[in-house]
């Protein structure tokens, strides 16, 4: 049995206190809910103050992002050493927002892929086509690459830390869900390279999740998917209600 992740990523939005109000009220609402791994990711400077609201809750914590070495002459960059100093158990790499806008190559993704996982940090390894590859019948490429790349000398241990997000880039944002049946589709997919990257075990093992404009009234039908193991939200984490709501999705 694999345990669903939801987790939000809260990309470029709220302050310290915006986090902090999001946070207080997400708390009580998850709080029973122990089914479900809950994983939140605000930006940088406010995973302190997140941290400390979340201590004694069920909540975990997620860094948008890290840089590969551990420390250096490297302005502007957070390494996976200072994710786990504020806190966090989890960090989101490859995220097609930094594919598309920030130079990320499955080359860069593996690097921080090895250094945070080398830091004993979980990663949340994002990967997902854009709509020209849709459209092209590129998809099963992309993500074999994407995989193929991400994956590229990690070993079946460290593959334990690692759980898939597919995020089609069509469907970010846009409120263009992917169907249950395309989500699956990509799933099976992603769950069968990992089989034949790995093994059988492997492949049975790891958690992908889906993201793509889920919202309460979509996450359901998601999940009754044999291969989709969880979500990674957008839009819908930045609302206590709306959020709570797919967490408790069962
Ligand atoms: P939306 O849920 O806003 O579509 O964003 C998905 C996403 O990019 C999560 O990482």
């Amino acid at each position: 049995m694999r345990k669903p992740v939801i987790a939000g990523n809260w990309k470029l939005f709220k302050t310290n206190k915006e986090a902090a109000d999001l946070i207080t009220r997400l708390i009580p609402e998850v709080k029973s809910n122990r089914n479900v791994d809950i994983v939140v990711a605000p930006v940088f400077t406010a995973l302190t103050s997140v941290k400390q609201a979340i201590a004694a809750s069920n909540i975990m914590l997620a860094g948008q992002d890290c840089f590969w070495e551990e420390e250096g002459a490297f302005t502007g960059e957070v390494s996976p050493k200072l994710l786990l100093d504020a806190g966090c158990s989890h960090v989101i790499i490859g995220h097609s927002e930094r594919r598309q806008y920030f130079g990320e190559t499955d080359e860069t993704v593996n690097k921080k892929m090895k250094a945070a996982l080398k830091a004993g940090l979980t990663v949340l390894f994002c990967i997902g086509e854009t709509l020209a590859q849709r459209e092209a019948e590129k998809t099963f490429e992309v993500l074999n690459r994407q995989v193929t790349g991400g994956l590229s000398g990690i070993t079946k241990e460290q593959l334990k830390n690692i759980i898939i997000a597919y995020e089609p880039v069509w469907a970010i944002g846009t409120g263009k869900t992917a169907t249950d049946e395309q989500a699956q589709e990509a799933h099976a997919f992603i769950r069968s390279l990992v089989t034949g990257l790995y093994n059988q075990t492997a492949g049975n093992k790891i958690r992908i999740l889906y993201g793509g404009s889920v919202k309460p009234e979509n996450i359901k039908g998601l999940m009754t998917q044999p291969d989709i193991d969880g979500a990674l939200v957008g839009g819908a984490s930045l609302k206590a209600e709306s959020f709570s709501a797919i967490v408790n999705f069962g």
